[in-house]
């Protein structure tokens, strides 16, 4: 017998691991996770889960079939659970008002009518999705004005894990945040979700808040960590004209201890599902109360992670005597950082496609990330090739560009792969991550970001 059911709707990089976790810290709980995409479950039930993350099968294979179950039965979990986290998808709206900026709440709207369909009892329902600032208000409303006579506390309990290190972020987090109303419900609800985490989070790290500084906090620590790496960036290509040096200049900042030496790594920008689509929901929001100076100020972080792939891209083009029509180009990662399979607003998709659109022929090469490079270049079929190791995808290219921070980059055979190049054979690191001395020794020539280029051309 269990104590509590607490289900999960939305099995994805979210939902899987945080209640993975969850449920090998408590035991007492039963966990079950729920979706509608069938194959997604059954990886989860399977040896091969659907997304690559460093410690996740252990987590999940210590607690599945114990006390972690994934299901595709969505209403008869919602019917037998006590506490539901909803962590479906919030991806930017693509149609109708606020296109492109606004966050698409249909999942999650779809969700809330499904769990008031399908519950005969009152329940605490989490936001874990992350969500624009009072979404709590139109969720209570949904939920509450049923004539079944039961109530629903809506609670807010953002993610703030990062996709390639979520097992320690969740095992190890800098803060759990709890949004609850502050009446009687709100507080008892508040005390079941802050029961749940303090199985293994310290109780100085769980902190708790009103629910609207809960949902917005959420974007707002996504819009500074993303302001920061932005910020690097523009001063990135400053370096670049004035030969300071940017891993230099991120060091000696980062020393400052009210700057921190963390988020200051400059590159092709920013990616993944979080930061842009999270910061123009933010724009988004304040515009819609009239602030339209604080939502110009932070699109502006957006439009310089465009700048930087777009300069890096101008410099290729620029440094390989103004044309790759035709030439083989390698394309070392495609994930949109280190550790992940995740391809989702990756720089290195705005990358391939603007060197395709000058018809460069590109052979790609990713440690995990294979199935999301045919997706998001479907449109490109015939102009790419995916290659199973990195010495294949450089053999007779012109030139390697570097595009994910993978530490295995840094160990290849270097010289074997000059050997097998067109001449002249150039590199360009866009995370700086290899050993550029080195490679200029080998005859390459290197093209770093913020750093003065190592040319052999003159
Ligand atoms: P995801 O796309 O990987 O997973 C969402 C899952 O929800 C999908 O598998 C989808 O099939 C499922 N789903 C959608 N509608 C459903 C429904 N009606 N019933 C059942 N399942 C349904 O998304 P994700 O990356 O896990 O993100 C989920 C939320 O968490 C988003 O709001 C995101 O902004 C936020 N978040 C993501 C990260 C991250 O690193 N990916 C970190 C923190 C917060
Ligand atoms: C982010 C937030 O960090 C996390 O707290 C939130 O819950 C979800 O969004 P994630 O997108 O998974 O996590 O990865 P993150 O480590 O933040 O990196 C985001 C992007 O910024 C990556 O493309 C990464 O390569 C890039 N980055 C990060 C830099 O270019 N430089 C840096 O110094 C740090």
């Amino acid at each position: 017998m269990f104590k509590k059911t607490i289900l999960c709707i939305g099995a994805g990089y979210v939902g899987g691991p945080t209640m993975a976790v969850i449920a090998k810290h408590c035991p007492e709980y039963k966990v079950v996770v729920v979706d509608i995409n069938p194959r997604r479950i059954a990886q989860w039930q399977s040896d091969n889960l659907p997304i690559y993350e460093p410690g996740l099968d252990e987590v999940v294979y210590i607690a599945r079939d114990r006390n972690l179950f994934f299901s595709t039965d969505v209403d008869s979990h919602i019917a037998s659970s006590d506490i539901i986290f909803v962590s479906v998808n919030t991806p930017t709206k693509t149609f109708g008002q606020g296109a492109g900026r606004a966050a698409d709440l249909q999942h999650w709207e779809k969700t809330a009518r499904q769990i008031l369909r399908n519950s005969s009892s009152g329940k605490i329902v989490v936001e874990k999705s992350t969500l624009p600032v009072r979404t709590a208000a139109a969720m209570e409303r949904i939920l509450n004005s049923n004539d079944k006579g039961i109530h629903f506390e809506v609670l807010s309990n953002p993610e703030f894990l990062a996709e390639g290190s979520a097992i320690k972020d969740l095992e190890q987090p800098d803060r759990i945040l709890i949004g609850a109303r502050n009446t009687e419900s709100g507080k008892k609800a508040l005390e079941e979700i802050i029961e749940i985490y303090a199985h293994w989070t310290p109780k100085e790290k769980i902190i708790t808040s009103n629910v609207w500084s809960s949902e917005l906090s959420k974007l707002v620590a996504n819009a500074f960590l993303a302001q920061r790496v932005s910020s690097i960036n523009t001063i990135s290509a400053l370096c670049e004209k004035t030969n300071a040096d940017i891993e230099e200049v991120s060091r000696a900042i980062g020393m400052d201890s009210r700057i921190g030496p963390k988020f200051l790594k400059a590159g092709v920008g920013f990616g993944g599902s979080c930061f842009k689509k999270d910061i123009l929901n933010l724009a988004y929001i304040a515009e819609s109360y009239g602030l339209t100076e604080v939502s110009r100020y932070w699109e502006q972080v957006v439009e310089i992670n465009s700048y930087q792939q777009e300069r890096f891209v101008r410099i290729i083009v620029t440094s390989m005597f103004n044309t790759v029509a035709e030439k083989k180009i390698a394309l070392f990662g495609f994930a949109f950082k280190a550790d992940t399979g995740d391809t989702r607003e990756s720089p290195a998709i705005s990358i391939a496609k603007s060197l395709m659109n000058e018809r460069a022929i590109l052979s790609i090469y990713d440690p995990k990330a294979s199935e999301g490079i045919a997706f998001e270049l479907a449109d490109y079929a015939g102009r790419f090739t995916v290659e199973e190791d990195p010495y294949s995808a450089a053999q007779g290219a012109h030139a390697i560009i570097v595009a994910t921070d993978w530490t295995e980059f840094g160990s290849y055979d270097y010289q074997s792969i000059y050997e097998t190049m067109e001449k002249p054979a150039f590199i360009f690191d866009g995370r700086n991550i290899l050993d550029h001395h080195k490679l200029f020794k080998i005859g390459f020539s290197v093209h770093r970001i913020g750093r003065p280029p190592m040319s052999r051309l003159g």
